[in-house]
């Protein structure tokens, strides 16, 4: 976690990283290294971000997965509202553009992408900026975005004391039966207002990107959605295929937990919020 001891200077770091480019021949094992941490156009953006005092003080990675980053960072809280942030940062070299393009393409936010990993990643972290945005302004219970640039999204941390909160795959064997229906029923209102209200489909949802709130306090579980890259606006041609997977997902986990519901229900529930068919159509 980011705290007083172990909290670096982005602006040293980023002097340091700069002098060891212009002095040093890089080794294989630099390499190595710098696959994990950042390059400097990542640490001049995040030096940028510092500037602003959007971020303070960076600390330790939560995930490093193959297409980003999290870590936790803290905030100035006179400036962004919050004292402890996640940072996720996307990872160029080893982003799939083909994938990136299936989720972005026809997307009136971003018709002019030039052909390239890069732009296609610097337009993937302002997606899921906007997204995440639209989400929360539809009153799902998302992690609150705070920034976008180039490679660098930053957003409100899930978790306490620089501790991320499970994801709800981890903790369903701690997740008793009146627990799960009521987790379920929050998930498929924020699967509704996803659709009526931000009008997006999230297009990756399963218990991987959905984060367990108040587990570390031992108070109930309030289902936190997140990784939202990927999502789309309804006119995507692929959004109703795409809802139908998600929610297939979630009927499947949530049967585990003997939550019955059919993937039909849930489509409707989050299609029509419920309303009965008003014939004319979906
Ligand atoms: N706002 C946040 N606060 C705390 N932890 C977070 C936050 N966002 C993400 N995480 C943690 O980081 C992990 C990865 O985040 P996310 O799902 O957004 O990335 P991803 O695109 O799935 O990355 P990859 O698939 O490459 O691992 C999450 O499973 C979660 O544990
Ligand atoms: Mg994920």
């Amino acid at each position: 976690m980011a705290g007083e001891e172990g909290l670096f200077e982005i602006e040293e770091w980023l002097r340091w990283e700069r002098k060891r480019a212009r002095t040093r021949r890089r080794t294989q094992e630099d390499r190595k290294v710098e696959e994990y941490v950042f390059d400097i156009p990542t640490l001049e953006c995040l030096y940028k971000l510092a500037k602003r005092r959007i971020i303070t003080a960076m600390g330790g990675p939560v995930s490093t997965g193959k297409e980003a980053n999290v870590f936790h960072a803290l905030s100035d809280k006179s400036v962004t509202g919050m004292k402890e942030i996640a940072v996720k940062i996307y990872k160029i070299e080893t982003s799939t553009f083909d994938a990136m393009h299936e989720y972005i393409i026809g997307d009136p936010r971003f018709e002019n992408i030039k052909k390239n990993k890069r732009s296609m990643v610097f337009a993937w972290t302002k997606k899921e900026f906007r997204n995440l945005k639209r989400a929360a302004d539809a009153g799902v219970r998302v992690p609150k975005p705070v920034a976008a640039d180039r490679n660098v999204l930053v957003m409100e941390f899930i978790g306490v004391d620089g501790v991320p909160e499970p994801l709800l795959r981890e903790v369903a064997n701690d997740i008793d039966k009146a627990d799960a229906k009521r987790i379920f029923k929050d998930l498929v209102s924020y699967m509704r207002l996803l659709y009526n209200g931000a009008r997006l489909v999230h297009a990756d949802l399963s218990e991987f990107n959905i984060m367990a709130e108040g587990y570390i306090e031992s108070e109930n579980i309030r289902p936190v959605l997140i990784d939202f890259g990927q999502a789309v606006l309804l006119s995507h041609p692929n959004a109703e295929a795409f809802l139908r997977r998600d929610v297939r997902n979630v009927a499947t986990f949530f049967k585990k937990l003997s939550v019955q519901c059919s993937e039909d229900e849930i489509l409707r529930l989050v299609e029509n919020g419920g309303r009965k068919e008003t014939g004319r159509g979906r």
